[in-house]
Formats: C-alpha cells, structure tokens, sequence
C-alpha cells in the first residue's frame, strides 16, 4: 500500500479541530513577514553577523522560531498522529504551546533586539516550557508510533536535540547576564548546529520519508539504506556539536564530511522517490523543494570552506544564512504550500457548482509565484550581499524578500479565509 494511500486511509478520523495547526502556520506567516521587516531596516548590521544581543540575533529566532518551529510543531501535531494511526490524548496541550511559544518568542525577540536580559531571560523561560511541552506532546506520540520506524527514528532524534537546543539556548541568555558559561561562542554554535541540522533539519529529513513519496504518489524509500542515512546525519550532528564545544576544527571538518555523505543517501533515496512516483507533475512547490536539496549540500561545503578560511571574510555568516533561510526556510515554506491546501480539503466540502477542489484551485495561486520568485531573489542577493558584505545589496534583497514574505502571507490567509464558517 502506498504511502499515500496509508496516510489518507482514515485521516479524516484523526485530524484536528482546523484552528489547532492553522493558529501554527498563520503565526509562521506573519513571523515570516516581520522577520523581512527587521531585516530590512537593520541590514547593515547583518551581513558580517558573528552572534551577540541585537537586530540580526532577534532576525535569527524570529525565523528559526517564529517561522521554522511554529511550523514544525502546527505540522507534526496534524501528520504524525494520521501517519502514526494513534490519535493525541487530548487538544488542549497543543493551544497551551501556542499561548505560551507565541508570547514567548514575541518577548524573545524583543529582549534580544533590545539587549534587554532581564527581558531575555524571562522569555526564554516561557519559550523553553513551550517547547518543553510539545516534546512530551511529540514523545508520547513516537512512542505509541511502532509503524513508521524511519521517521520514528528521525522523530526521536530531533527530539533530543531541541532538548539540548533549550539547554543551551537557556544556559546562552543567563550567561548574558550571569557569565556562567566557559565559552560563550562554542555554546552558541554548538546551540546552532543543534537547532538547525538536529531539530530542525531531522524533522525535514524525517518527514521528507512521508511526504515526499506522499506527494509523489510513490511508495516509501527503502528501509535499510534510509537507517544508513539516518544514522550517518546523527553521528554528523553529534561530532559537529562536540567540535564546537571542544573548540576543535579536525572534529567539525569530520563531522561535515560525514554529513555530506548522510546529505547524500538522502538526496539520493528522494531522488528514487520521484523517479518511481505516478505523479510526474508536481508543480512550483517542488521547485522549492529542489532548490532546498541544492542548498544542503551547498550548506555543508560553505561551512568546510569556512572552517578553513577559504570562503571570504563572512564565511561564517554565509555558512549560518544558507543552513536557515537557504535550505531550511525553502524545504519548510514547499511543504507548507502544499499541506495547507491539502488539509484545508479535509474540512471545505467541494462546490456545489463543480468548480475545482480546494488543492488544485491554490496549487498554481499568483500569490504563491510571487513568492517563489520573490524568495529565489532574495536569498541570491543576500548571499552576495553577505560575500562582499554590502549593506545597500542586503537591503534590496531584504525589500525583495519583505514582497515575498507578504504573498505568502497573503496565500496563506486566503486558505484560511476557506476554512473559516460562514456566518
Ligand atoms: C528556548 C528557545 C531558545 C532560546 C532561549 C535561544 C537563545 C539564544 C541565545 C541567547 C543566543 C545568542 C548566542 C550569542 O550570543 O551569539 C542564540 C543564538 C542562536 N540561536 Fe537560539 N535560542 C532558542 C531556540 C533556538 C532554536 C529552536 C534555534 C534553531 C532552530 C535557534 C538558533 C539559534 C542560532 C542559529 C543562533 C546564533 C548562534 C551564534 O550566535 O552563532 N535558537 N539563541
């Protein structure tokens, strides 16, 4: 049986109230917009950022918190329990995350933006008991999940590694005031490599094993070389994170290396995915997730090139900037283009004049060619901004990216706008 076929089979049973994940993906929306807003008015200082307090930091959460995670968790609360066939024991926990991570970041942010640590440190208390949350939310949900092992395997993984993420992303705020930690920067990259190639990158990876074959309408990839590939990224993440506290350049180049080779096996089993999938035609979203595939590996040799100083004087920056908005932002904007729709269908009966059905009358929306081209615009220039470090070109690609931002915003309401009863 196809995963496709798996997933749909008795969905509808499963799914949530429509407000529980799209409350996730409209905050991610509009954190997507004010994340291009501050970018654009604190440009110059973003091109050569090396961390520390300030707009650039703030820029930095409001993506990876404000727009990846409140994806990741409006998502997984919807798809794992319909992939895993085992409903969550209740709603309420879920609105719980989302009145305490939405705050939380909001006051993050501003803390951050503002050098405020007393500001900060509050809100990464509440932050860290949101995220908190959704990993027990996440962890009773894997456990009772014995029918997917690969991406029970990748679930569990990134798990583990948002707990270390809130560790250190705690122990990074206190240290603002209180000095507690030996070295302030390795914590900080250890804290990146954390959050951006374990939590968030295995949940892309792990998710791509349902939703890609889904989408293709092809069967799951095979087991044992998805196991070699998994393991690979997670000896990756864990050698890059023991680099970077230990403070080691041999450890971070071996674990890169190792990472290109789990990039790899992975690029190459979605690759088989598409090649044996009935749906040939998959449309702009999956011209975002190939660009997203590109920027893996390109992330990974920008970050060896760096480690060696071979790759300009911003090197790290540019290292850091394709890991979330190159490979990151992309993979997560293509997916939630495409699961919106296809959830929104669960809950909007088809109209009764036989117009078309709610996916394939947005799968080609103007606002969503907007966006692609507006997003590819942008990540170009400020990948270029950042190599000849030019505030003037980060600004023009942060005005295009704003316009992006928008149209996406824009789409996404629109979806919304169906589900919402009519009065
Ligand atoms: C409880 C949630 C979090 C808190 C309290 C937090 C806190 C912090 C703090 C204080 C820093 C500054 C380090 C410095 O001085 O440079 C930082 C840096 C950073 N954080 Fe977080 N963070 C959180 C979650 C996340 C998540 C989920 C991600 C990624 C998915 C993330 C990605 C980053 C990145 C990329 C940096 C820049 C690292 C650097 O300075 O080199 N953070 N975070």
């Amino acid at each position: 049986m196809s995963v496709a076929a798996t997933f749909l089979g008795g969905a509808k049973s499963r799914l949530l109230p429509a407000s529980v994940p799209f409350r996730f993906f409209a905050s991610a929306a509009a954190f997507h917009v004010l994340m291009w807003l501050v970018l654009l008015v604190n440009a110059d200082q973003a091109t050569s950022f090396r961390g520390g307090l300030g707009s650039t930091l703030a820029v930095v959460h409001l993506l990876t918190l404000g727009v990846l995670t409140a994806t990741a968790i409006g998502a997984s609360v919807q798809l794992l329990p319909v992939a895993t066939r085992r409903t969550l024991r209740a709603v309420w926990p879920i609105k719980l995350i989302f009145w305490l991570a939405v705050p939380g970041t909001v006051a993050l942010i501003g803390g951050m933006y503002t050098g405020q640590t007393s500001v900060l440190i509050a809100a990464a208390v509440i932050t860290s008991v949101s995220l908190l949350l959704f990993c027990g939310l996440l962890a009773d949900n894997l456990r009772r999940a014995g029918s997917l092992p690969v991406v029970g395997a990748y679930g569990w993984a990134a798990l583990a590694a948002l707990i270390l993420v809130i560790a250190l992303g705690a122990a990074l705020a206190i240290n603002e005031e209180a000095g507690v930690l030996p070295d302030h920067a390795a914590a900080a990259l250890a804290h990146l490599i954390l959050g951006g190639f374990g939590f968030m990158g295995l949940l892309a990876l792990g998710f791509s094993h349902i939703l890609i074959p889904m989408f293709a309408l092809a069967p799951a990839p095979a087991k044992r070389p998805s196991f070699a590939s998994f393991a690979a990224a997670s000896v990756a993440i864990a050698l890059g994170t023991l680099g970077a506290l230990i403070g080691s350049r041999d450890v971070l180049a071996t674990a890169t290396l190792v990472g290109l080779a789990a990039a790899a096996t992975h690029l190459w089993l979605m690759y088989r995915v598409l090649k044996t999938g009935m749906r040939k035609r998959l449309g702009l979203s999956f011209v975002l997730v190939r660009a997203a595939w590109i920027m893996l590996p390109a992330t990974l040799l920008v970050g060896l090139a760096a480690l060696y100083g071979l790759a300009g004087e911003n090197g790290a920056t540019l290292f850091g900037f394709l890991l979330l908005f190159g490979w990151l932002l992309t993979f997560l904007l293509a997916i939630l283009q495409r699961i919106m729709p296809f959830l929104a269908s669960m809950f909007v009966a088809l109209p009764a004049s036989g117009g078309p059905a709610i996916v394939s009358e947005f799968a080609g929306a103007a606002s969503l060619k907007l966006h692609a081209a507006c997003h590819a615009v942008a990540l170009a220039t400020l990948a270029v901004a950042i190599l000849v470090d030019n505030a003037a070109v980060a600004r023009a690609g942060s005005a295009i990216g704003l316009v992006g931002a928008i149209a996406f915003a824009w789409f996404t309401a629109s979806i919304i706008r169906r589900i919402v009863p009519a009065k």
